[in-house]
């Protein structure tokens, strides 16, 4: 069973079973790429902040690609050099084993803000969030870390109208520049179609 499929059994199974009012989580779309600064301050801001006051109403979609090359020889070129590639892919692959966000976010959290972008700064963290480095190291270092960055690259190159910069943000599948800073959560918010809103949906 797919992971969607399973999204839509459990929303259904909320409706039924919980009563109450229950709503399509939005879908939010994060194109990124490991070492871009603007990717990193778009996560320790709005998206931190966003995380914490409506993370119940958003799926965070974290896609780790952002301006890398796929070269004609299969090999992958990284705007900020090989430590992005290796960094792209060591997210890629964490997504792989820790995918909800309840999982992948602190790790992302911890990389970019507590610890360092590095390939030290990777295992530091989990390390500290009691994830199991092995399997993504192995993941890391074969094919399987590979067929994940271009999974990555299929899904970048998949967006319409293509994107233009790092970080880009989709809400619902659609690009919305507001979401890329402030506007975040008001965006969020707006794409929502539960009554149950949180309560940072109404502040100004
Ligand atoms: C960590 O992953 C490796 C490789 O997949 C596996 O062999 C090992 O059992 C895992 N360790 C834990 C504690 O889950
Ligand atoms: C990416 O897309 C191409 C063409 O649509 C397809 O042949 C390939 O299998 C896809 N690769 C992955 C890893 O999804």
């Amino acid at each position: 069973m797919s992971i969607q499929t399973l999204a839509v059994l459990a929303v259904v199974l909320a409706g039924f079973c919980g009563g109450a009012q229950s709503a399509e989580k939005v879908q939010l779309g994060f194109y990124s790429e490991s070492l871009c600064p603007d990717c990193i301050d778009f996560a320790n801001g709005p998206l931190e902040k966003a995380m914490n006051e409506i993370g119940s109403i958003f799926t965070l979609n974290y896609v780790p690609w952002g301006n890398a090359i796929l070269k004609n020889d299969g090999t992958i070129e990284c705007q900020h050099g090989k430590l992005e590639c290796t960094l792209n892919t060591v997210e890629a692959c964490t997504l792989y084993y820790y995918k909800t966000e309840t999982e992948f976010w602190p790790f992302l959290h911890c990389l970019d803000e507590k610890i360092a972008p590095t390939l030290d700064g990777a295992q530091q963290c989990f390390s500290q969030l009691s994830y199991n480095w092995t399997a993504v190291d192995a993941c890391l270092n074969s094919e399987q870390g590979y067929k994940l960055d271009l999974m990555y690259y299929n899904e970048t190159q998949a967006l319409k109208p293509p994107h233009e910069y790092t970080p880009w943000i989709t809400v619902n599948g659609k690009h919305d520049p507001r979401a890329e800073g402030s506007g975040l959560i008001k965006a969020i918010c707006e794409a929502y179609t539960g009554e149950d809103k949180p309560d940072a949906c109404s502040q100004k």
